[in-house]
């Protein structure tokens, strides 16, 4: 019965997959962008059509369109635009960047996007846990991009700060949660890497309860956040926060930002070790 209801399940999916939608009319750059719903079969004729036309960059098509007819309902329409977003960003800033980090990397979209953009980057990929999605994901795009069977995979949970980079490397992380930005910042200081981040859930009344287990998961690790004193003032002071500890650590900083149809969390912090342009 189970075994039906799934076989009837995958059915159905595939069907609604095809059918084509009232979106299917528009460009693809007239989209909604920060969509969660997922990519169908259908879509794959529309990223066609926009890399014809010159309506959406080729790439940002190509994926778009492998990932549509070979991985149908899996992949959040945000994911690809945003991924694909936050690549061209780190490109803008660090186009000669041979070697990537990206933490937090959930599907690892964008490592996938950042080792596509310059074919010979080295990209490593980071979370707590690879989702299967993940694996697919590089799986399926690496049959038309062979190089992206390249992009290696860690499993590091953050809370128990151990996150290494290179110097040679730049760190990012698109939307690391929280304090597991802060940590980020940590790791990019520590090792002085040039470091693309955009933060997410900037709490205003942040719970960090002492955890014998997580000893380094604590205020002490992030003295820019005044144990929680700028959390409390809101989103903008953990920012200024932040780029004021990236400066006096050396860095020099600046801001960018990804499209906000996208995510409204589309504030990136780019920072580099002074002196290394
Ligand atoms: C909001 S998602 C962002 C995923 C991806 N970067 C993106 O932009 O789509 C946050 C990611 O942080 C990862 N994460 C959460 N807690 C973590 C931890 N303690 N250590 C490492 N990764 C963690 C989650 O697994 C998830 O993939």
């Amino acid at each position: 019965m189970a075994l039906l209801a799934l076989v009837l399940g995958m059915i159905l999916r595939a069907v609604a997959g095809a059918q084509p939608l009232a979106r299917h009319e528009l460009p693809v750059s007239m989209w909604r962008k920060g969509s969660k719903n997922c990519l169908s079969k259908g879509d794959a004729a529309c990223f066609e059509r926009s890399r014809a036309s010159g309506d959406c960059g080729d790439l940002l098509c190509q994926v778009g369109g492998v990932i549509s007819a070979e991985l149908p309902g899996r992949v959040p329409r945000k994911e690809l635009f945003e991924a694909f977003a936050v690549a061209e960003l780190v490109e803008r800033h660090f186009p000669e960047q041979r070697e990537v980090v990206d933490f937090c990397a959930g599907c690892g979209l964008l490592g996938l996007f950042l080792a596509l953009l310059k074919p010979g980057r080295k990209v490593r990929c980071s979370d707590k846990k690879q989702p299967a999605i993940a694996r697919r994901l590089q799986a399926t795009l690496a049959r038309h991009w062979p190089h992206l069977s390249q992009v290696s995979w860690e499993e590091e949970d953050i809370r128990y700060g151990n996150l290494q980079a290179a110097n040679s490397e730049l760190v990012t992380a698109c939307h690391a949660c929280s304090f597991l930005s802060d940590e980020v910042l940590f790791c990019a200081i520590e090792s002085r890497s040039p470091v693309v981040l955009l933060p997410c859930c900037y709490e205003k009344v942040p719970a960090l309860p002492e955890r014998p287990w997580l000893p380094k998961w604590s205020w002490k690790r992030w003295p820019w956040l005044e144990g929680g004193a700028v959390n409390r003032l809101g989103r903008m002071a953990i920012h200024r926060a932040r780029t004021q500890r990236l400066a006096a650590a050396g860095f020099e900083v600046a801001e960018d930002f990804i499209d906000p149809e996208i995510s409204n969390m589309n504030l990136a912090i780019v920072a580099r070790p002074a002196g290394t342009h």
